[in-house]
């Protein structure tokens, strides 16, 4: 058995530590923050220390907090030759301080506090320098995930893009569709079969394959339209960058 003090209690820490501890309990021996947290019911049995000083001995360290902090909180850790992985996907394994024995443990998935998941499925991308390293994280994310892959920082950050552009930016979309409909009296439900399905066909189809829409036909009545309905604003340039990707791709 892995045993793994996390630092941090964050989205991603807090869901790890919730579905390890529900599947053994032994293994998450300590949880660490910086300021005090209510740890719910179920794992108010976990030892908590805000004090570094007084952190376990454990197999693992898994460092959650935002990017920007990792690589100085890292030094600040009283660790030397362990384990000590973040789990982020724009941050290099590099960034870790060298005191210790560096890794990834990053799950490509969105993660809120109040939003249960389920890890099953999720993509855990691993990375590590020590082969046994390796074999641990891999072992982890196995108890967690049918898929655990091996991926280095490059291909991670490039993974990382990837997905602010099919998560962060597309939710940025749904926002702008809501409120759209929000000052129309209209409700986003209505969207809620077009974005299962958008979401639905891209996994056996090529997104290119299935592009719809006026940019795609290239219907500049509708276009003006859109942009008469959008007035000046952030949305209105927004939805003519897009539109200008899409033509070119399309060559419209
Ligand atoms: N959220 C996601 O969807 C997601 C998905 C995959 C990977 N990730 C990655 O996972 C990591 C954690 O993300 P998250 O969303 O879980 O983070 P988060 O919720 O923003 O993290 C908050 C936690 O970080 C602590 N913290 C903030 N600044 C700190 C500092 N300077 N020093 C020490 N602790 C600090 C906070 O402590 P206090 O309570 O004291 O403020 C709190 O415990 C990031 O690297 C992120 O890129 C996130």
């Amino acid at each position: 058995m892995t045993t793994i003090v996390f630092l941090g209690f964050g989205n991603v820490n807090f869901h790890l530590i919730n579905t390890l501890y529900k599947h053994n309990k032994d293994s998450v021996i300590q949880v660490y923050n910086r300021s005090e947290i209510n740890l719910n019911k179920e794992l108010s049995k976990i030892p908590f220390t805000t004090d570094l000083s007084k952190i376990k001995e454990a197999d693992l360290y898994i460092i959650g907090i935002p990017d920007d902090a990792i690589a100085a909180f890292s030094e600040t850790l009283p660790l030397k030759n362990k384990l000590v992985v973040h789990t982020s996907g724009s941050v290099s394994m590099e960034a870790l301080s060298k005191r210790n024995r560096k890794g990834v443990f990053y799950p490509l998935q969105t993660f809120s506090k109040n939003r249960e998941v389920n890890f099953n499925t999720i993509p855990i991308c691993i990375e590590a320098k020590e082969e046994a390293d390796l074999e641990l994280l891999t072992n982890l994310g196995n108890s967690l995930s049918e898929k655990v892959v091996e991926i280095d920082s490059d291909e991670r950050s490039k993974l990382h893009l990837a997905a602010v552009f099919v998560n962060n930016f597309v939710n940025h979309l749904y926002a702008i569709g809501d409120d759209i409909l929000g000052n129309n009296e209209l409700s986003f439900d209505l969207l809620h079969p077009l974005i299962e399905e958008t979401a639905s066909k891209v996994k056996t189809l090529s997104p290119s394959e299935v592009q719809t829409g006026p940019a795609r036909r290239g219907d500049q009545k509708t276009i003006e339209k859109h942009l008469h309905l959008l007035k000046e604003g952030p949305e209105s340039e927004l939805y003519q960058q897009l539109t200008e990707s899409l033509m070119k791709k399309f060559d419209r």
